[in-house]
């Protein structure tokens, strides 16, 4: 048993922070939390506590939606919308990871920004290529962090450069999924690009494979009103985006993330509801590429699961901790345009958004509640905290204004996880 004791703040329910001042936690032989308390407990009286004095302990941060092998495009080329953004600079960028030496150059860096960033475990996109997939798994592993790697299919649209064959995206997948069999936080999960990328038989194929080996799906859904238009001349016969996922088993049979949702309405959203399909809300990514701002109240008063991304490079940096304050201010914005209707985001519902609920996707990840994988942040706000505030408020100082300078230890699963070598 492993004893810490700190400022502890957690969000169980969206609600409300629960915290604990000078509290302890308990974290068992096998990572996970064994309990939290104001007081050290009798039967842990004889323990040594590690004592991280008036920092902050926090759940570490999930990011439920980024592309790794963007790496090297995030805060450049934002001066287009979506669709003329993938084809003049995203494309390009990813056909290299066709070299494992690049991939392994810039995926280091990807997975050391994670890192320092606070994220400890991630869905990610890596490319159509099962090589430099297989290695962006491994640096995960390696690092002791947690995460989902897809490799991405994507048959229709792209460059030859950067398309796949429907046979090439089901054997790469089950190739990444065979690689991590051992990795006991790192798994494969079914990419399909989005449906512009994907003709039918990919689509088809994809959602056997998600059947069959029972996993996970993630994808990008109404993120922009150009991008839906194309939807639905290259579907016509699907009723809308979400039905174009949903008519091949990739609209939460398995767990299923879709990314944006700006525009889900109707009958999407109706979907999702019903199939539990978490709508992956990425704020920074949406203001750079000009795309909406995604109804995420609407979401939740409907029981629609919602998690945060930071969509690298869409979204232009990795924090989770900046994407929380983005989606406090969109929020904002979205209760003005529904003219006051529906009510913006509270911190500690972003908070869990962040945690508890994107954590969710990975199992009892994302909470201080017992049974709970101990992945964890201490911060070290002291510098920001230089008159007595609140805990609330010193938290949501640091979410303002704080950054990787400020968290001085990172926690996955109980292990504490250090710096990644790039
Ligand atoms: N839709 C299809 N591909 C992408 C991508 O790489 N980024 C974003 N934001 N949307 C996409
Ligand atoms: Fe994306």
């Amino acid at each position: 048993m492993k004893l810490y004791r700190a400022n502890i703040l957690f969000t169980p329910s969206p609600e409300a922070f629960q915290i604990f001042e000078h509290g302890y936690i308990a974290v068992n032989e096998n990572g996970l939390v064994e309990g939290v308390y104001e007081q050290l407990p009798e039967q842990f009286k004889s323990a040594e506590v590690i004592d991280f004095g008036d920092k902050l302990l926090v759940p570490a941060m999930n990011d439920l939606h980024v592309h790794a092998p963007q790496y090297r495009n995030h805060g450049i080329a934002m001066d287009m919308e979506l669709l003329p953004w993938l084809n003049t600079y995203t494309f390009p960028e990813e056909s290299k990871y066709k070299d494992p030496a690049y991939a392994r150059r810039m995926y280091s860096r990807f997975v050391r920004d994670l890192w320092t960033v606070g994220t400890m475990r991630a869905s990610i996109f890596a490319t159509i290529h099962p090589e430099a997939s297989c290695l962006l798994a491994d640096l995960l592993n390696e690092a002791g962090m947690g995460g989902l790697v897809g490799l991405v299919g994507m048959d229709r649209n792209g460059p030859d450069t950067l398309s796949n064959t429907v046979e090439e995206a089901v054997e790469g997948t089950k190739r990444v999924l065979e690689h991590t069999k051992n990795m006991p936080r790192v798994s494969a999960i079914v990419t399909p690009r989005f449906v512009p990328s994907c003709t039918p038989e990919m689509m088809t194929a994809l959602g056997q494979l998600a059947l069959d080996k029972q996993l996970p799906v993630q994808s990008h859904l109404s993120e922009n009103p150009s991008e839906i238009a194309w939807v639905a001349e290259l579907e016509p016969e699907s009723t809308c985006y979400g039905d174009a996922y949903q008519r091949y088993h990739m609209f939460g049979e398995t767990p299923t993330l879709m990314a944006h949702c700006c525009y889900t309405d109707g009958e999407e959203f109706e979907l999702m509801r019903k199939n539990h399909v978490f709508a992956v809300h990425c704020p920074t990514s949406n203001c750079n590429l000009g795309s909406g701002i995604a109804p995420i109240r609407r979401f939740l008063n409907a029981g629609i699961p919602v998690a945060l991304g930071s969509d690298i490079s869409g979204g232009s940096g990795f924090s989770i901790f900046k994407v929380m304050q983005y989606a406090l201010q969109m929020s904002k914005l979205q209760w003005r345009n529904s003219g006051q209707k529906e009510n913006f985001l509270s911190l500690s519902e972003v908070f869990w958004l962040a945690t508890k609920s994107g954590g969710s996707f990975f199992g009892k990840v994302g909470s201080f509640e017992p049974g709970y994988a101990f992945d964890a942040l201490v911060i070290d706000d002291s510098d920001l905290n230089f008159d007595n505030y609140s805990l609330p408020h010193r938290l949501e100082r640091y979410i303002y204004l704080g950054d990787d300078r400020q968290i001085v230890k990172r926690f996955c699963a109980g292990f504490e996880i250090a710096e990644p070598k790039i």
